[in-house]
């Protein structure tokens, strides 16, 4: 009799896997974009509260260049960008990225999403 295989704590990588799930990106993307939910992300009113704290806090100008890691659908993302502020945003659900690309091509923001 053989010893199953018993795998190593940490030993594969499902970040990739997780996030691009069908089921789980759909859920994630569409409480994302409800504006009073916050379980992906916060309320869409309290997002507005925090970019412009980020704003503020980092003084941020127009043509600034702005990092967003892990930026989902580009909630914050974009609301940088409306004020000129150019992002890049990464993330690895390829839903969420194109959803961010989506809002930044119609309103043409300067972002760009990787
Ligand atoms: C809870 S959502 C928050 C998104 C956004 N920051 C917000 O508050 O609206 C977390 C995001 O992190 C992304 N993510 C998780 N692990 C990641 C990784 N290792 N590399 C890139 N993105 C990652 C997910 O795809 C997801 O879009």
């Amino acid at each position: 009799m053989t010893t199953p295989h018993r795998p190593k704590p940490f030993c594969t990588f499902t970040t990739p896997a997780m996030w691009n799930d069908p089921h789980i990106s759909a859920h994630m993307l569409a409480n994302h974009l409800d504006p009073d939910s916050s379980l992906a992300s916060r309320s869409h009113s309290f997002i507005d509260q925090s970019a412009e704290w980020i704003i503020s806090l980092l003084r941020l100008c127009s043509g600034d260049h702005v990092l967003d890691l892990g930026c989902g659908p580009g909630l914050y993302a974009c609301r940088l960008a409306r004020k000129g502020i150019s992002m890049t945003g990464i993330d690895v659900s390829a839903r969420s990225l194109d959803h961010a690309r989506a809002v930044a091509v119609r309103e043409g923001l300067p972002a760009t999403f990787v």
